[in-house]
């Protein structure tokens, strides 16, 4: 499968870290020359020192400005990007939304929603310029099903399910396909956070059994087996595919 994505020019959010970062890397290897964007300039340049062909741009997704300026460096250096992957995103706390601040759920959908949004809103003159394009937006099961232990991230994701689906719809005709992957737990940094704000060690080790055990594989998934899904959305091999928001959960949502 080598060289799928030779000539392609692509955008990838969160690519500092965790399933954002493999993304990148699984889109380098096959020859996607990239747009790497994050706020963590840290992560961003230990994902770009293993890519070939590679810009690194750091910026918040909740800011236009910022994106505009990613979009004009991609445009610049590469040429129009005819791929977009939004993997950015947080988690927020793991709190009943009774207890939360409004800040913090302001940010939550900050991030995750508006995030999503304005990243496309930003790259969709590229995108239609490429003429075949795909996007790939990053909801959750979560966003699929509801969550006891985060609520407000729930909400968020399944936020980002519809946006994916209305803009399918919207930009069907033009040939611009957009489709999300809702990862079940996956073993990255934001996982681990999750696992962490649980309390003490034995809370910790209690949440983490019963994350694992809600997937029928019995295992967490990792960051590489949701690059790969993301690379077939993204691929030729995926082209009458659009408006899907595709599981990719060890059976949890079967
Ligand atoms: N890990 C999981 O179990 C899991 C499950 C379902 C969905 N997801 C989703 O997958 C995506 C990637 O998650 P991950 O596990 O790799 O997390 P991660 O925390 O390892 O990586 C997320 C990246 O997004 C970046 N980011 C966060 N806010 C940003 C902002 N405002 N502007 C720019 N960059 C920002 C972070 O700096 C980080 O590099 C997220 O959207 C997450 O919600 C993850």
């Amino acid at each position: 499968m080598a060289g799928r994505f030779e000539g392609r020019v692509a955008m990838v959010t969160g690519a500092g870290s965790g399933i954002g970062r493999a993304t990148a890397l699984a889109l380098a290897r096959e020859g996607a020359r990239l747009l790497l964007f994050d706020r963590s300039a840290v992560g961003l340049a230990g994902t770009a020192t293993q890519c070939p062909h590679a810009e690194a741009v750091t910026g918040d997704v909740t800011k236009a400005e910022d994106l505009e300026a990613a979009a004009a460096a991609c445009a610049a250096r590469f040429g129009p990007a005819d791929l977009l992957v939004t993997a950015a995103g947080i988690l927020g706390p793991a709190l009943p939304p009774e207890l939360l601040e409004e800040a913090e759920w302001n940010q939550l959908f900050d991030v995750n929603v508006k995030g999503t949004w304005l990243t496309i809103r930003a790259m969709l003159p590229q995108l239609r310029e490429a003429g075949r394009s795909a996007i790939v937006t990053f909801a959750s099961t979560a966003g699929l099903a509801g969550s006891a232990t985060l609520p407000a991230y729930s909400a968020s994701k399944g936020a980002v399910v519809m946006l994916t689906r209305s803009l399918a719809l919207v930009h069907a005709a033009e040939g611009i396909r957009v489709n999300a992957v809702c990862p079940g737990s996956i073993e990255t940094p934001m996982l681990e956070a999750t696992f962490a704000s649980a309390g003490d060690e034995l809370a910790q080790a209690a949440r983490q059994a019963a994350f694992r055990a809600r997937h029928p594989m019995q295992r967490f998934g990792q960051a590489d087996e949701v690059a790969e899904t993301v690379l077939f959305l993204l691929s030729d091999a995926a082209a009458f595919i659009t408006g899907v928001a595709l599981p990719v959960d060890g059976g949890r949502l079967a």
